[in-house]
């Protein structure tokens, strides 16, 4: 084909892909799921998705902009997800198979396997003090024991905070201090493409400025050399060790479950605070729908469990519907760029759910890696995070569903703690780069600046004007800035941050944040904090961060970095720079290319023109300049940026 880029992406819009009917006719979701009533379905679901020690008495109730579900049910999340398992008989079941990164560490763990180490686990975390309503922190990487201490939380009624093990010590401590967390959880390192993660180095450094954490468990994973804290510090496996039983706190419906820290528009992350009983029927029923899993499927989530989509669709969901899953430690090109279709082979993985980011990485890599083994097993593939460009989503349905498999793309935020657009396998007819419609019951629209809906024809800003159970119940200790971030912009209605459109068919797309966050593989970053991390930096006077589009990773980051006393940038400097950010934040948050300027596009009043920046770093043709204080220095910048790129 000789069309031009653009154009072949169009073709690929246009394609359609209706369900297969063998796939329709075994399917979990039966068409008329999209006629059920709203109340009866999260009435029903609510019944069977969740074993309840006291059942709920009310539906839902709704204040905006707080919503509370299930009301009067006790139930433990812990118990939900294990023990009713096991006392079932279903004990031997596989919960977990993992797969270390050095080849040729497996470990299956079986839900009586899970009973057991979270029980030693909460007995442990008991001596240490942990009560019901005790705040944790967990900095792990992908190794069974995070969701095993994930759970040992939910069981004894602590509310657990996952750091993601990429993020900096002082991303960390802030987490630790905001939650202020009582005991850590953590593993000495962790291993990534052939080399270690020093974690518990980095959480000594945060605990410096986290006085609130009493005590540290520490999971013996590599076996390098750590140090350990007298009196502070334990070992994992000299204090799980109890098998003494440890009964599950009955919660509350409304009951704190976990604080997950995400990215907002200022340099403070927000603690997005999810509840027990709407969360886990809301994960466990779209686990069950959008998946398509039986009893006896073998189901991949490759996110990390720092992310919410670890959280919902690796541990809560699927253990919640007593699903086998895989949990894989290490990263997809490690010895080789085949690891993942190896491990799919391996287990027989049905159902896979990634990143857009890492589908285009695998396709950069070409197919050959996943011609090598046999992906016959696969019957539905799912994507989040970002939007799915057309030619990502086509080579995963060819190179990686063998053109058979159903994908999901699943739209969805650490707030609204479940997936709310998506389409249903065996039912909805897809299409590249959509994730086409509500699930049921959400009722989801596109406004425009005055909150008219808009059709058809134009974009605008997608909004949930119904609450649904696993929404978030506010941002920790913030309920200013919640209802400033969310509910201010229209009445009653919650605002996502999102841009999108609904095409002829009702079918959403979704085109990306419409705020200062960035979304980088699949990470949501803000560009204030990788701002702040910049001028942390002795030698900067000010920064100013946009985001530019990316093949691989979505968007990459653009600084644009006046130094102090009118110095000139350096290669040298630049490198410092991106090092101090991934010091400040994460490795995650580097910027791909720093622009060196003597000044930033101010507007008079002394605004940053970010909107100009972000033409910049797109090299697209300048918006209205005519409010700057001084047009040249753009020109200036546009310039330098030309001449300075410097891509990873
Ligand atoms: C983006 C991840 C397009 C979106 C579960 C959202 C998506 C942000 C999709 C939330 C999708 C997530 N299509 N965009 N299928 N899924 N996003 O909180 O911008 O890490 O607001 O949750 O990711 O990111 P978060």
């Amino acid at each position: 084909m000789s069309a031009s880029p653009a154009i072949e992406t169009i073709l690929l819009e246009e394609r359609r892909y209706p369900p297969h009917p063998d796939f329709a006719a075994q399917a979990n979701a039966q068409p008329e799921i999209y006629e059920r009533e709203f109340e009866e379905f999260w009435e029903s679901e609510g019944r069977e998705r969740v074993t309840w020690f006291e059942p709920f008495t009310k539906l839902y109730e709704w204040e905006p902009p707080y919503a509370r579900w299930y009301l009067g049910g006790k139930l433990n999340a812990c118990f939900n997800c294990v023990d009713r398992h096991v006392e079932a008989g279903r004990g031997d079941k596989v919960a977990y198979h993992w797969e270390g990164e050095p080849e040729g560490e497996r470990r299956d763990l079986t839900f009586a396997d899970l009973q057991r180490e979270v029980v030693r686990l909460a007995n442990a975390l008991k001596r240490l003090g942990v009560r019901k309503g005790t705040p944790v922190g967990i900095y792990m990487g992908m190794v069974p024991e995070a969701p095993i201490a994930m759970l040992a939380c939910a069981r004894l009624g602590a509310p657990h905070t996952v750091v993601f093990g990429g993020f900096s010590a002082d991303s960390l401590s802030g987490r630790l201090q905001d939650m202020e967390c009582e005991v850590l959880i953590t593993q000495d390192e962790a291993w990534r493409r052939g080399t270690t993660v020093p974690l518990k180095r980095t959480a000594d450094e945060a605990l410096a400025d986290a006085p609130s954490v009493r005590n540290v468990v520490v999971l013996r994973r590599t076996g390098g050399d750590v140090p350990m804290t007298g009196g502070r510090d334990v070992w994992w496996h000299d204090v799980a060790t109890e098998d003494a039983d440890c009964p599950c706190e009955p919660m509350d419906a409304e009951d704190l479950l976990y604080l997950l820290y995400t990215s907002g528009t200022t340099a403070k992350p927000k603690g997005i605070a999810h509840t027990t009983a709407g969360y886990l029927v809301g994960v466990a029923t779209t686990h069950h729908y959008i998946f398509d899993v039986k009893p006896d499927s073998v189901y991949w989530c490759a996110a990390d469990v720092g992310w919410v989509t670890g959280h919902s669709y690796i541990v809560y969901g699927p253990l919640c519907n007593g699903t086998t899953g895989v949990l894989y430690e290490g990263t997809p090109d490690f010895p080789d760029k085949d690891r993942w279709w190896s491990i799919v082979e391996r287990y027989g993985v049905e159902i896979l759910y990634t990143a857009p980011t890492a589908i285009r990485s695998h396709m950069k890599w070409g197919h050959e890696y996943a011609e090598r083994h046999d992906l016959s097993s696969l019957r539905l593939l799912g994507s989040v995070g970002e939007p799915i460009n057309p030619e990502a989503w086509v080579w995963y349905h060819e190179h990686v569903g063998g053109g058979r498999c159903p994908i999901v793309d699943t739209w969805w935020q650490t707030e609204t703690g479940m997936i709310l657009i998506t389409p249903l396998p065996g039912i909805t007819t897809t299409k590249p780069g959509s994730a086409t419609k509500p699930f049921p019951g959400v009722d989801a629209a596109v406004y425009d600046e005055d909150g008219n809906e808009v059709g058809p024809a134009g974009g605008g800003y997608l909004v949930l004007r119904r609450p649904w159970p696993a929404m978030l119940r506010g941002l920790y200790r913030e309920h200013d800035r919640y209802v400033e971030t969310y509910w201010s912009r229209y009445p009653d209605t919650y605002f996502a941050g999102d841009g999108a459109r609904i095409d002829e068919d009702d079918d959403f797309w979704l085109l990306g944040r419409v705020d200062d966050v960035m979304n980088v593989s699949g990470h949501r970053i803000s560009t204030i904090e990788v701002e702040s991390a910049l001028v942390d930096h002795g030698d900067v006077a000010e920064a100013a961060v946009a985001a530019r589009a990316d093949v691989t990773t979505g968007q990459a980051i653009v600084a644009y970095v006046t130094l102090k006393g009118g110095r000139d940038g350096s290669v040298e400097m630049l490198e410092e720079l991106r090092n101090h950010v991934a010091r400040k934040i994460g490795p995650i948050a580097k910027p791909a290319n720093i622009v060196f300027t003597p000044e930033l596009p101010k507007t008079r009043s002394g605004k940053i023109m970010r909107r100009l920046l972000r033409d910049v770093a797109e090299n697209r043709a300048l918006g209205d300049t005519t409010t700057l204080a001084d047009p040249m220095v753009v020109e200036e910048i546009k310039t330098r940026a030309a001449t300075e790129r410097t891509d990873d």
